[in-house]
């Protein structure tokens, strides 16, 4: 294992692999975890094209201590789509999706949780809880369903029926907080410490960033070992992004890759704390920043993306660090183009996102319009959850089928309407 300790995000103090706790005793900042990439790089072969077609195919770069291959489901290995014509729905010439609602529980959260879960497992853990606003609580229930753990998920009580039921059908205990997300995270961290649960929270667990990154490293493959323009993730916590920033410079520690993508920031516009902030450091026009003075924004959330309805982002200091390093944009969309990206993604690519999932494209788009991007830029957007699990919002822009007789007639007089 070349997991060789952790580093605090914030004031950069290390800690050593025995570390027992979470955060960083010296400033309460999130950690990173490190590795001997020198290590790494000695033992991998191939450049990981063999092994298993899921996450744990890339066991070097992953801070577990027992191999957890094979997994008991598949998490990870999803396809990358070039979208078909994308000049004519983008303006960009070359597109790609990444298609993370082909994992498990239809999100990118799987790779966070079978991280988790690896840890859990390597520590003795039998209970393991996670605050959420819905995907890291369903995708964490049925991990831990297939690998025999107890989870105790704690979500906003209106959090969406279709992940709610995830949950409970994979047999999680779930409280439903009467508050909001920031509440439901506060009440799961106390719960945890008090009852000795795995808390997997965003952010809170560095280990959950380790699986996010593995994105990266199937992009970079399914690309042919190259290296994207931009990566576009759809933004809440802030831990997705700043994973995804954290897979492609681990390519570049272990040599495997000489340049790095610029990774830019979707949000809602009315949810966009980590963008603010990123403005407002921008705006100073500081080139050396010192990260432990950073305080990242806190809003007031109401968006239709719940995946992404953050107030105070919970990895906003190490997802910050992660565009700005990378040079990348931050965009924010109003929820009327993030609720249209929905069908014109659907219909673009066959791949149907949840709002959250929309976010990158609606970016894409009001980036292009802008001209923020160039067209002959290389783009991959992440396709971060499913569809199926928000169809509410999906039916306030879809349209509704045409209600007939049973009647060839009146499959002809349907036909003969003039479509609108
Ligand atoms: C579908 C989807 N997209 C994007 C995100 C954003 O990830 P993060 O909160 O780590 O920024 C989430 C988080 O729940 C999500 O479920
Ligand atoms: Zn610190």
């Amino acid at each position: 294992m070349s997991f060789d300790g952790y580093q605090c995000i914030a004031c950069s103090t290390t800690q050593a692999t025995d570390f027992g706790g979470f955060v960083c005793p010296s400033c309460g900042g999130n950690l990173d975890i490190s590795y001997d990439y020198d290590a790494v790089a000695s033992s991998i072969d191939n450049d990981f094209s063999n092994g298993p077609n899921d996450l744990f195919r890339y066991a070097p770069l992953l801070p577990l201590q027992q191999p957890r291959s094979p997994f008991p489901l598949r998490v990870g290995g999803t396809p990358l789509y070039p979208v078909r014509d994308a000049a004519t729905s983008t303006g960009m010439q070359q597109l790609y999706l990444k298609d993370d609602t082909l994992n498990p529980s239809a999100s990118l959260k799987d790779r966070a949780s079978a991280v988790a879960i690896g840890r859990a497992l390597d520590i003795g853990a039998d209970v393991v809880s996670a605050a959420s606003t819905g995907n890291a609580g369903s995708s964490l229930a049925c991990l831990a369903a297939a690998t025999g753990l107890q989870a105790v998920i704690f979500v906003p009580a209106d959090a969406p029926l279709a992940k709610l039921t995830q949950m409970l059908a994979f047999g999680a205990r779930v409280l439903a907080v009467r508050g909001n997300y920031d509440d439901a995270y506060d009440l799961c961290l106390a719960a945890s410490e008090e009852f000795g649960w795995f808390n997997r929270s965003t952010g809170y667990n560095a280990f959950t960033r380790e699986g996010k990154k593995t994105c990266s490293y199937e992009i970079w493959q399914d690309l042919g070992e190259q290296v994207p323009d931009r990566v576009v993730v759809s933004t809440g916590d802030g831990n997705t992004l700043s994973g995804i920033w954290k897979g492609w410079c681990d390519l570049q520690a272990v040599g495997l890759i000489d340049r790095l993508p610029k990774v830019d920031c979707a949000q809602s516009e009315a949810s966009a704390a980590i963008s603010e902030t990123v403005r407002r450091i921008r705006a100073t026009g500081q080139s050396t920043i010192d990260w432990s003075s950073v305080v990242v924004d806190e809003v007031s959330a109401s968006t239709v993306a719940d995946s992404i309805a953050v107030d105070r982002p919970r990895d906003g200091l190490a997802a910050v660090k992660a565009v700005l390093q990378s040079g990348g944009e931050v965009v924010t969309i109003p929820d009327e183009e993030i609720l249209a990206a929905i069908p014109e993604v659907a219909q673009a690519c066959g791949v149907f996102p949840e709002p959250a999932a929309a976010a990158p494209w609606a970016g894409v788009k009001q980036m292009i319009r802008d001209g923020r991007i160039a067209s002959d830029e290389r783009v991959v957007c992440v396709v971060s959850g499913s569809g199926l699990k928000d169809v509410t919002n999906a039916g306030t822009v879809i349209g509704e089928p045409q209600v007939i007789e049973p009647f060839l007639e009146a499959v002809r007089s349907y036909l003969e309407k003039p479509t609108s």
